[in-house]
């Protein structure tokens, strides 16, 4: 089968769905491929590069298969025969218009875009390749546009402090912006109504802050449902309260077929400093913030920056491409499975099953609901976390008592025990208690290479059986070796894994 790769029509879409680095992936799994004259050049893919990979430069039109970023424009789509299959975005919840039209002409759509959110389809959720550049690219135009430096400095000329920085809504784009807003520096802040994203905000860095509402997101989809009025009030209040303070705001509320929520009201927009920065992730779908443009940057009357840019993976266009393409030959290699350049769609895959909205003249959007891995064991009713932490902390009477308790034990036993034992006794709670505290505030990512070295503790078991070795009596003489030899194995193996595990947390 033929593979066509559109020029796209979209105006100012820079992308393209396939580089020749992706043809010669494709052409591997048995397909032929044509690419429109000058569909890469806007991401820096000269047609002479996909000759060189193996294309051909021609109409997209005639190929059995077509892949595009966006769906064809009602022009392309005229010169499509019946039969042809469409890989591309499609946003079928969003283009009911669009599908149905794909259906009259008898074309099979595959939206890229409706790909289920299990593991199993990672390689093929363009959504989330495209978020995780636009999360990262959301970061860099806020800087582009922010007045100061991310990073906290300390200069002859004077005190730099770090920006402060806001993510809402901690999905993927949100996981790159805070990774990359963290990694030049700034202090960030997370909040998103799944608490589970609360680890992976502080994994990267990032500080979670819950809005202590008895409705909490467990997601089941992989996507968020719409927030209740409790919710929104709450989360309102917390916004209020925390973007006086706030350089830079990134948000990227999305609910799934829906128009995005309002996190950011015209007030609490008033209410940041001059020279604040907001970009608005969503503004493709109405925007987070009031006062967003779709496509714009605008200047509120205090000084405030909306960025409402809808192309932010197009701002790094080969990279984008790249990504996208390598979803595709993804999606390409699942449906090819004889590698013979025969496309088959298997309807009793999900993920296939799923990206299909339209086949042999029929609308087959929406699929049966898909129950993701990434959903909870069990959801349990909500609980308020804030309210309710999960194991609430010990009290000072209760703590004295145990106290107490342990130190009037350790009397009773150093009075009854020897004299030679009372030493030994006592150097024994004290090593508990340093030890208790020494550790208990090591991070936890720490405590593998914290075990590692305390093999070298053994150092003491070697120095014990050196002092043996020359006993005279074979078998102590034996043994003392044999401890040595074991010891010297924890010593030495404890520093080498010590030395790996903390190189994987060394910057350089
Ligand atoms: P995602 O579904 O992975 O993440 C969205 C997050 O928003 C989820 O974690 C969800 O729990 C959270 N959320 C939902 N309701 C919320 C609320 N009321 N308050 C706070 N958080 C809430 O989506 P992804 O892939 O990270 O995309 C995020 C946004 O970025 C989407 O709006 C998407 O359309 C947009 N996007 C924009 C691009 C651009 O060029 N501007 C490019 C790519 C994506």
């Amino acid at each position: 089968m033929i593979i066509g790769v559109l020029h796209e029509a979209l105006a100012g879409e820079t992308r393209v769905s396939a580089t020749p680095g992706t043809v010669e992936k494709l052409l591997a799994l048995g397909y032929s491929v044509v690419v429109e004259p000058g569909a890469g050049t806007a991401s820096s893919f000269s047609d002479e590069a996909y000759v060189a990979a193996g294309a051909t430069i021609g109409d997209a039109a005639g190929a059995d298969i077509v892949f595009g970023i966006n769906a064809p424009s009602a022009a392309q789509l005229d010169r499509l025969r019946e039969g042809t299959t469409v890989v591309s975005l499609v946003s079928p919840a969003l283009n009911p218009d669009l599908v149905a039209d794909l259906a009259r002409r008898r074309i099979t759509s595959l939206a890229m875009d409706a790909v289920p959110r299990i593991s199993r389809a990672q390689s093929l959720d363009v959504l989330s390749s495209m978020a995780n550049i636009a999360g990262y690219r959301a970061v860099i135009e806020a800087a582009n546009a922010f007045g100061r430096f991310f990073t906290g400095q300390v200069t002859a000329a004077g005190k730099v402090p770090p920006a402060k920085v806001l993510v809402a809504g901690v999905g993927v784009a949100g996981l790159a912006a805070i990774g990359t807003a963290g990694g030049m520096g700034a202090i960030v802040y997370a909040t998103d109504p799944r608490p589970e994203v609360a680890d992976q905000v502080a994994s990267l860095g990032g500080k979670y802050l819950e809005v202590a509402s008895g409705e909490v997101e467990i997601s089941t989809t992989g996507y968020a449902k719409e927030m209740s009025d409790d919710y929104n009030e709450r989360a309102a209040a917390l916004y209020a309260a925390w973007v006086p303070d706030i350089d830079i705001i990134i948000t990227t509320a999305l609910i799934p077929g829906r128009s995005a929520p309002i996190l950011i009201t015209a007030d609490m927009v008033a209410s940041m400093k001059r020279g604040s920065v907001i970009v608005d992730m969503a503004a493709a779908n109405g925007g987070n913030v009031e006062g967003t443009v779709k496509g714009e940057v605008v200047v509120t009357p205090n000084g405030v920056t909306i960025i409402g840019y809808t192309d932010l993976p197009g701002r790094l266009a080969a990279q984008a491409s790249q990504l996208f393409g390598t979803n595709l030959v993804n999606l390409m290699k699942l449906m090819t499975p004889g590698k013979d350049g025969v496309l088959v769609i298997d309807w009793d895959d999900v993920v296939q099953r799923g990206i299909t909205v339209a086949r042999d003249g029929d609308i087959t959007w929406p699929p049966p609901p898909v129950q993701v891995s990434a959903a909870p064991a069990k959801a349990a009713e909500p609980v308020i976390a804030e309210a309710a932490p999960a194991k609430p902390p010990m009290s000072s009477a209760r703590r004295f008592t145990y106290v107490g308790i342990g130190a009037a034990i350790l009397l009773l036993l150093v009075a009854a025990s020897p004299a030679a034992l009372r030493v030994h006794l006592t150097v024994f709670a004290l090593a508990i208690v340093i030890g208790y505290y020494v550790i208990g505030n090591v991070h936890h990512a720490l405590h593998t290479p914290l075990m590692s070295v305390t093999n070298a503790i053994s150092g003491i078991i070697v120095v014990g059986a050196l002092l043996q070795i020359g006993h005279g009596n074979t078998a102590i003489t034996i043994l003392a070796f044999v401890s040595v030899l074991l010891a010297s194995i924890n010593v030495f193996g404890g520093f080498a894994v010590t030395r790996r595990m903390l190189s994987m947390f060394s910057r350089s």
